[in-house]
């Protein structure tokens, strides 16, 4: 399936597509019917800064920014250093929040990388990062098995609590308007 037509379509016709928002800063809908292919249109009205931004996922992915920018930090475990942040282990398939007792880890950002509308990353699902994005930037993540029975990492720096990304009580003019904001973005590359 060509789903950069499909991401078009989730953007001139929204009301066919379930939209959900995520606390790490972006809308999310699916572009296929097994979930593997979704679409992140980002916003930092979605950000929210009680959550854990830093996380592993229960998949590997590839994700091609469609118009945008994007800063992807990845980061490494130090051992034998003094503790930086808290482990969490969560399942993704069953989220029933942490599971058993977070883990004190050492934690160094050792890339920072920005993508553009075109290109392509991909990611292990073990590697730890955070990602932001400017407001508009939509992006379409395709996500690949990986053996980690749905369960993910998640971490918070030491002295703070887990706060879990799921956002709730979506309003449509939340929708409506980041819609707007990624499809102006899309006709000032195609004009330009
Ligand atoms: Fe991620």
């Amino acid at each position: 399936m060509d789903y950069v037509s499909r991401a078009l379509e989730a953007l001139n016709e929204p009301d066919r597509f379930e939209w959900r928002a995520h606390g790490n800063g972006f809308l999310k809908t699916y572009l296929d019917e097994q979930k593997r292919v979704r679409l992140n249109l980002w916003h930092h009205r979605f950000y929210r800064a009680d959550v854990s931004h830093l996380h592993t996922h229960p998949w590997s992915l590839s994700s091609q920014i469609l118009i945008g920018q994007l800063t992807n930090m990845r980061y490494k475990r130090l051992v034998g250093r003094r503790a930086t942040h808290a482990e969490g282990r969560i399942n993704c398939q069953d989220f029933r929040g942490v599971e058993g007792n977070p883990n004190p880890i050492c934690l160094e950002r050792f890339t920072e990388e920005v993508y553009r509308a075109c290109d392509i990353y991909s990611q292990r699902h073990d590697e730890i990062h955070e990602t932001l994005a400017v407001d508009g930037t939509a992006t379409i993540m395709t996500r690949y098995d990986a053996p980690t029975a749905g369960f993910a990492s998640v971490f918070w720096p030491v002295g703070s609590e887990y706060g879990d990304a799921t956002h709730h009580n979506l309003r449509p003019e939340e929708i409506e308007e980041t819609i707007s904001l990624t499809k102006e973005l899309l006709f000032k590359a195609a004009s330009a």
